[in-house]
C-alpha cells in the first residue's frame, strides 16, 4: 500500500514532493547537543568555548564524602577515557571563583527533583550541580556523551576533536521515576560480569531499574540457602530444545545447561547497581513458569510428579499449587530475596498461570470453596494478595505482569503492562501505579529486522523506530490517571540468544530508545534528531566491543509489494545521517562498492516478473547493516477464473 501511495504523488506532483521533501528536510534543525536521553532543556552559549588541557582539575563541593570521591573518579575516568591526559581529583572544594575543569556541586537546597542536574560549560570549565549525588551522576553521564568522538576516530584525533566544547546551560530532569531494562537470565544464564556490563551501560543512558528476570520453567538462578535443592536441581535443565519453539519432532542439542548466582554474588550485583543509581528490581515467579522449581520440590505442585526442568519454550501447565506448603515456601524464599534485594518492589510474575491443573485438582478446588471465590482466577487472585500482604507486612510492595488483574488486583500492587496497554489503563483508572511494558514497543526480543537476515528473534517485528515512537501514557487516561504511569522498560526475554553477544545484539542501540522515552520531555522527542545522536553513541559501544546492531533500512522496504501499473518508486531511509544506503536489483546482499542510494530510485517491474531491492546502510567497512529486502510485483489485471 505505501508504495501505491508514493507512485500515485510522484505521478502526480513529482517536484512539489521533491521539493516539500528538501525544505522538510532542511527545518529539522540538528540538535544542540549529541546527547542520548536528550535533556529536558538545552540553552547554547554562542561564541563561549571550553578547551580541557592535558591535566584537567576535578573539584569536589566540600564535604567530599566516599560518593562523592567516587563520582570525582569517574569524572577522571571519563576524561581519560574519552581524552586522554591526565585529570587529578583535588581535594580544594569547588568554588564558583576558581577555574576547575569539572566542579561537582552538590546542593541540596537546589529545586530540581531527585534526579535533576544543571550542567554549564563556562570559559572557565564545567559544572555539574545537583541536589542529590543521582543527580551528579547523571551530569557525568552528560559530560561523557558531549566528549565522545562524532566520527570513528584514533585516540589522538578523539583529543583533538573532543577537548572543546561550546558553552552551554543544561537543565535537566527526568519525565518517569522508573526507567527499566529488564534481563530474562532462566532461559539463558548471563554470569556476573555481564550483569556488570549491562549496569554499566544502563547507567549511561540514565535507566534506573535493573529487572532480574530470575527464575523460570527453564532455570532457577538464585540460590536459596533454606531450599538447596532449588539451584542443585531446578539450576540445571538436561539440554535445549534446537531450533524454533515447537519445532516439530523435537531435538536436543544433548547439552546439560547450568547456572545460578550465588547470594555473596547478589549481593555484589546489588551493590554494584547501587553505586550506578541502578535499583536491581528481583523477579521471583509465581504461580507460573515454575517447573525448576517443581523438579526440585514437586510436593510444591499439586499431582505428584515428577517434573523436569524445560528443555523448551512456551507455556507450561504445571504451576505451583495453591496449598499451605507452597505459601510457607514462598514466604521463605522472599525472606532470603528480601535480605539480598532492598528494593521498595519485589516482582512476583504472575503471568501465564494456565488453569488446567487448578481446575483438575481436588486441593486446588478446596481452597476456592473455602475462601468462598468464584472461580481459578479469583483463586490466583487469592494466591498473589496472600503473598502481597507478606511483603506488605515486611515493608515491601509488590509487581506483576498484568495477568495479576484478572479475578482482582490486590490492594497495593503496581501492574507491568505487557499484553498490549488494556492491563497498564485498567490499573491506572483503579489507582494502582504501572509500568508500560507492552509488546508492540518494548519487548526486545522481537525481531529488529527483516527476518530474512537476522538470526535472533522472537514473534513480530519491533524496529528501532518503532520502540522509539512509542507514548508510555495512553490517550485515554486523564491527567490524573496519567501520573500512575510510573515508566516503561524494555524487555529481553532470552529463548533465543544463547550467548551474551546476542543479548547485546539484541538490547542495542533499542535500549537507547527505550532510555529516550523514559527520560526526555514528550515535545522533546524527534526521530530524525534521534538519529542524528545516534552514531556517537555506537562508536562509544564499538571501544567497549558491544555486539550491537548497526541501524539499517528502516523504512521503505516491507517485503513483497504487490504495485497497480508498470513502474514503482521505492524511497529508503536510515536513521543515521552519516550513513550511506547501497542497493542491488539483483537479489544479491549489497557490499560497500555497490550502487549507492541519493534519492528515489524509479524501478520498471518486468510484464512477466518483479524487482527486487535489497538494501543495507554502511558507515565504512566496520560498520554496515543487515540487509533488507522488498520483491515488487505487478498487480495481475487478467482474470485467474
Ligand atoms: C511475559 O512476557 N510473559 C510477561
Amino acid at each position: 500500500m505505501p508504495a501505491l501511495v508514493t507512485k500515485a504523488l510522484w505521478r502526480t506532483a513529482p517536484l512539489l514532493l521533491l521539493a516539500g521533501l528538501t525544505s522538510l528536510a532542511r527545518a529539522q534543525a540538528a540538535p544542540a547537543v549529541s546527547v542520548i536521553p536528550y535533556p529536558a532543556s538545552v540553552t547554547v552559549d554562542a561564541g563561549v568555548r571550553y578547551t580541557f588541557g592535558p591535566a584537567p582539575t576535578i573539584a569536589l563541593s566540600a564535604p567530599a564524602n566516599a560518593e562523592l570521591r567516587a563520582l570525582g573518579d569517574l569524572a577522571a575516568g571519563i576524561l581519560r577515557d574519552e581524552l586522554g591526559g591526565h585529570p587529578r581529583v583535588v581535594s580544594t572544594p569547588a568554588s564558583s571563583a576558581r577555574s576547575d575543569a569539572v566542579a561537582l556541586i552538590l546542593a541540596p537546597a537546589d529545586s530540581g527533583g531527585p534526579e535533576s542536574y544543571r550542567l554549564a560549560v563556562t570559559r572557565r570549565g564545567v559544572t555539574i550541580t545537583a541536589p542529590r549525588t543521582a543527580g551528579l551522576f547523571y551530569g557525568l553521564q552528560t559530560l561523557r556523551a558531549l566528549v565522545e568522538p562524532k566520527l570513528p576516530a584514533t585516540s589522538a584525533e578523539r583529543r583533538a576533536s573532543n577537548a572543546t566544547l561550546q558553552g552551554m546551560h543544561i537543565a535537566d530532569a527526568p519525565r518517569f521515576p522508573y526507567r527499566g531494562m529488564h534481563l530474562d537470565v532462566g532461559r539463558h544464564f548471563a554470569p556476573v560480569p555481564f550483569v556488570k556490563r549491562y549496569i554499566d551501560l544502563m547507567a549511561r543512558y540514565k535507566l534506573n531499574t535493573f529487572h532480574w528476570h530470575l527464575t523460570e520453567d527453564q532455570g532457577w538462578r538464585i540460590e536459596i540457602k533454606k531450599y538447596p535443592r532449588l539451584t542443585e536441581v531446578g539450576g540445571c535443565r538436561k539440554e535445549t530444545q534446537l531450533g524454533r519453539f515447537r519445532s516439530n519432532p523435537y531435538v536436543g542439542d544433548s547439552i546439560r545447561y547450568c547456572g545460578f548466582y550465588t547470594q555473596d554474588q547478589i549481593r555484589d550485583v546489588v551493590a554494584y547497581a547501587k553505586d550506578r543509581h541502578i535499583t536491581v528490581l528481583p523477579e521471583i515467579e509465581m504461580p507460573g513458569h515454575s517447573v525448576a522449581a517443581l523438579t526440585a520440590y514437586p510436593e510444591l505442585a499439586c499431582k505428584p510428579g515428577p517434573y523436569e526442568v524445560r528443555t523448551t519454550w512456551g507455556v507450561d501447565e504445571n504451576i505451583l499449587c495453591p496449598k499451605e506448603e507452597t505459601f510457607t515456601f514462598i514466604e521463605n524464599v522472599l525472606t532470603e530475596v528480601m535480605a539480598l534485594f532492598p528494593s521498595q518492589y519485589i516482582h512476583i510474575g504472575g503471568d501465564e498461570a494456565p488453569k488446567t491443573v487448578w481446575q483438575a485438582s481436588q486441593i486446588a478446588q478446596d481452597v476456592i470453596k473455602r475462601e468462598n471465590l468464584k472461580d481459578e482466577h479469583e483463586l490466583q487472585s487469592y494466591f498473589i494478595r496472600r503473598v502481597e500482604k507478606f511483603l506488605n507486612a515486611h515493608g515491601r510492595r509488590i509487581i506483576g505482569w498484568d495477568e495479576i488483574l484478572e479475578g482482582g488486583l490486590a490492594p497495593n500492587a503496581t501492574v507491568m503492562s505487557w499484553r498490549g496497554i488494556n492491563g497498564g489503563i485498567a490499573a491506572a483508572r483503579a489507582n494502582h501505579d504501572v509500568v508500560m511494558t507492552p509488546t508492540s514497543n518494548t519487548y526486545l526480543d522481537y525481531n529488529q529486522g527483516d527476518p530474512r537476515f537476522e538470526s535472533i528473534y522472537m514473534g513480530a517485528r519491533l524496529p528501532l523506530m518503532t520502540v522509539y515512537a512509542y507514548e508510555p501514557i495512553p490517550d485515554s487516561l486523564t491527567a490524573e490517571q496519567g501520573k500512575h504511569v510510573l515508566g516503561t522498560q524494555g524487555q529481553l526475554w532470552t529463548e533465543y540468544m544463547q550467548t551474551t553477544r546476542d543479548m547485546e545484539y539484541m538490547a542495542f542501540p533499542r535500549e537507547m530508545a527505550i532510555a529516550e522515552i523514559a527520560w526526555s520531555p514528550k515535545a522533546a522527542r524527534s526521530w530524525d534528531s534521534f538519529g542524528r545522536r545516534l552514531l556517537p553513541r555506537l562508536l562509544a559501544l564499538d571501544r567497549l566491543g558491544v555486539n550491537y546492531r548497526f541501524p539499517g533500512v528502516e523504512s521503505g522496504l516491507e517485503k513483497n509489494q504487490v504495485v497497480a501499473g508498470d513502474t514503482v518508486t521505492v524511497t529508503l531511509a536510515t536513521p543515521i545521517p552519516e550513513a550511506e544506503i547501497r542497493y542491488t536489483l539483483d537479489g544479491s546482499e549489497p557490499t560497500i562498492t555497490s550502487t549507492k542510494y541519493t534519492g528515489p530510485l524509479h524501478l520498471t517491474i518486468p510484464a512477466d516478473g518483479s524487482v527486487s531491492v535489497v538494501a543495507r546502510a554502511f558507515l565504512d567497512e566496520h560498520h554496515a547493516s543487515p540487509s533488507r529486502a522488498a520483491t515488487f510485483r505487478r498487480a495481475t489485471t487478467t482474470s485467474t477464473r
